[in-house]
């Protein structure tokens, strides 16, 4: 509630310097509000003319967009592939010997890949996947650390044809079995293990132990790179470096239909089953490319680093697509911020003189707690531009990443976008907007949202509601791979001709947005999408419980807690067996599903109907006295328990 409150009164404003907007790509009010007003009157003909000039194409397209949402489809005609995109239209121009990857692993070692040895790369591992079978239109999945072979495996696939689906490395056996299922991926690509604050993520082994439940997957390739010993099982298990010896450099690459899917990136929604967002090349290229030089304000001269992992959106967008496809230099970091120090994000920000920096607000509370101190030893001076994404960010939080991280002269550029819009949707652009701490500001051109009622009626400034968009973009998802149904009911079947991407917010008097939060049962925890019914349906698989109900709760630095309120089958469990439900939870989903808190109670508490009071138990888990009318309660005695538990 306290951040709510500081939300609603923040009214600090700090316009772009001069400087900053002279040179910026996007460099005056009058210069976005015409970019802006021509994409909504006309996208077919904003998106078009763009694709036409910033894309390289085999085949030009002959329409631009076709239909509406949910079903709009975009440079039909087109023949096209997102590895060129990204690596061959350099190597044409004097970024050939650019560094396109800088990377540097946990333990310190180091390396560098020009666009031309990147593009070397990638090509070898292309040829891989084709001598393993891989075919355009297969799946492969991508379970790897952050190594650059990850981004070499993904633009691998893209060059043939073959559709990725990376999995974050923090999932369990189980959760690579389900999407490898969903996916039907023929191969999977991981690594020995990754490091992780000096401990080993045993990620081959993972997969090892999903396989028996995927039986679509026939080949797996194994990048060494902690040089722990891993089972291979013979025809099956592959060395990445072995195979790479095996193969030339030279792979033409696929020319693929506009509308061919690039990948597939399963998020959490509010069913227990994850979604398989589907995005497609064209459209899903021009869009990071576009969104990436807007927002960062990309510079040839520039290093960028996007502390992301790229088992999420944002590291598919904005470490590689967005970046690549622009020509930028792109720093890729395996590890975790305080290790082997709480210095290490600005150690490495001042050793490589980055200039513009992409984090989480989840990251920058953990920074404000461990001090001051670790910043204030680096030089932070090469910094010109921030950027957060993920979740709401408090305006406390803002003003320190600002003043102590920004020398209060950077833009924070805070990034409005989801897993299926494909890129930033509303954010500031660095050389025109006038930031507000804790506001995402305005929508970037291309780009129409609202704020609605529940029955799709627009609200007034500074009425809260539901955001959506109202018309379709480029780079937005196209499915839900295998089941469009549910991808139609879930984005457009609550509000008629929209797209509902299920967040509460408001729109100030300057036409500024204020993300609140979600408002389905999705939870963010540290910026991760977590669905309340995934975590339930994995307690209710261990013989203890008889029933769950998850929700989240406020905790300091992860955003969202998570609490479990579980029914037990006999009695009330013992610590021990408490400690063995966490640990169920974190086999089924990952770690990063583990509870913050369980809670025994004798029953849940339920309206007439039979629907868990959800609002009840957050407030309960908040710490608060319920606010709401709890008169339709089945059971007192239940409320009146899980009252003295607190
Ligand atoms: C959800 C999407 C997009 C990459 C990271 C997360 C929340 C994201 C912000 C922001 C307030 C934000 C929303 C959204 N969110 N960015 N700048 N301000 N909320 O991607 O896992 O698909 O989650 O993250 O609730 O719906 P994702």
């Amino acid at each position: 509630m306290s951040s709510i409150k500081s939300v609603l009164q923040e009214t600090r404003q700090f316009p772009p310097s001069p400087e900053f907007a002279k040179d910026a790509h996007i460099s005056s009010e009058e210069q976005y509000q015409q970019l802006w007003n021509r994409a909504k009157d006309n996208p077919a003909g904003f998106w078009g003319e763009l694709a036409q000039t910033e894309l390289e194409w085999f085949k030009p397209f002959e329409t631009a967009m076709e239909g509406q949402m949910p079903d709009t489809k975009w440079f039909l005609g087109g023949k096209i592939n997102a590895s060129v995109q990204c690596l061959d239209r350099h190597l044409k121009t004097w970024r050939k010997n650019k560094a396109a990857i800088i990377w540097e692993g946990e333990p310190g070692d180091t390396r560098t890949l020009t666009y031309q040895q990147l593009h070397r790369e990638v090509c070898k591992f292309a040829n891989v996947l084709k001598k393993l079978g891989v075919q355009t239109g297969d799946r492969v999945t991508l379970y790897m650390p952050m190594v650059p072979e990850l981004a070499i495996a993904m633009l691998a696939c893209s060059r043939i044809g073959a559709t990725h689906s990376i999995i974050f490395g923090g999932f369990s056996a189980d959760a690579i079995a389900d999407r490898n299922n969903d996916a039907q991926a023929k191969v999977v690509v991981t690594a020995d293990g990754g490091w992780r604050r000096g401990k080993e993520v045993p990620l081959k082994t993972n997969v090892d132990a999903s396989l028996p439940k995927a039986p679509s997957v026939e080949k797996v390739v194994v990048v060494r790179r902690t040089g722990t010993p891993v089972d291979m099982v013979p025809d099956r298990d592959y060395w990445w470096h072995e195979l790479m010896e095996q193969v030339d450099a030279d792979c033409e690459p696929a020319e693929l239909d506009s509308e061919h899917p690039l990948f597939i990136l399963y998020t959490s929604g509010s069913t227990g089953k994850p979604k398989g967002v589907l995005h497609t090349t064209a459209g899903y290229m021009l869009g990071a490319q576009m969104t990436s030089r807007w927002v960062f304000d990309l510079k040839d001269q520039d290093t960028y680093w996007c502390t992301a992992d790229i088992g999420w959106i944002t590291g598919h967008s904005y470490i590689v697509y967005g970046p690549l496809s622009n020509g930028a230099t792109s720093l890729m970091f395996e590890g975790a911020p305080n290790w082997p120090d709480e210095g290490r994000f600005w150690e490495i920000i001042e050793k490589y003189q980055v200039n513009i920096f992409y984090t989480a607000p989840t990251a920058i509370r953990a920074f404000i707690k461990w001090g001051d101190q670790w910043p204030q030893k680096y030089d932070l001076s090469s910094l010109r531009l921030l950027g957060t994404v993920g979740e709401p960010i408090n305006p406390e939080a803002w003003m320190w990443y600002h003043r102590v991280i920004g020398g209060e002269r950077c833009p924070i550029v805070d990034t409005w976008w989801q897993t299926e819009t494909g890129g930033i949707m509303i954010s500031p652009l660095p050389g025109v907007q006038s930031t507000k701490p804790g506001s995402c500001t305005r929508p970037l051109p291309g780009v129409v949202p609202a704020i609605v009622d529940d029955k799709g009626n627009p609200l007034e400034a500074n009425q809260g509601g539901l955001l959506v968009m109202t018309q379709p973009w480029p780079h937005m998802l196209r499915t839900l791979y295998g089941d469009h149904q549910r991808f139609k009911d879930t984005y457009f079947g609550k509000l008629e001709g929209l797209y509902f991407a299920g967040d509460g917010a408001r729109k100030d008097e300057d036409g500024c947005y204020w993300v609140m939060g979600r408002v389905d049962d999705v939870l963010n925890v540290s910026g991760h999408r977590l669905s309340t019914m995934e975590i339930e349906s994995a307690l209710v698989s261990h013989p203890l419980v008889a029933e769950a109900a998850v929700v989240g709760f406020p905790h300091e630095l992860k955003g969202e807690g998570i609490c479990c309120f579980v029914t037990p089958k006999g009695v009330t469990p013992s610590d021990q067996e408490k400690k063995e439900l966490i640990a169920h939870v974190r086999k089924q989903i990952g770690a990063l599903a583990t509870p913050d808190q369980i809670r025994f109670t004798p029953s849940l508490p339920k309206t007439r109907s039979g629907k868990i009071m959800r609002r009840l138990l957050r407030d309960i888990a908040a710490g608060k006295e319920s606010s709401g009318d709890t008169t339709t309660l089945e059971d007192y005695t239940v409320l009146a328990k899980l009252r003295e538990e607190d």
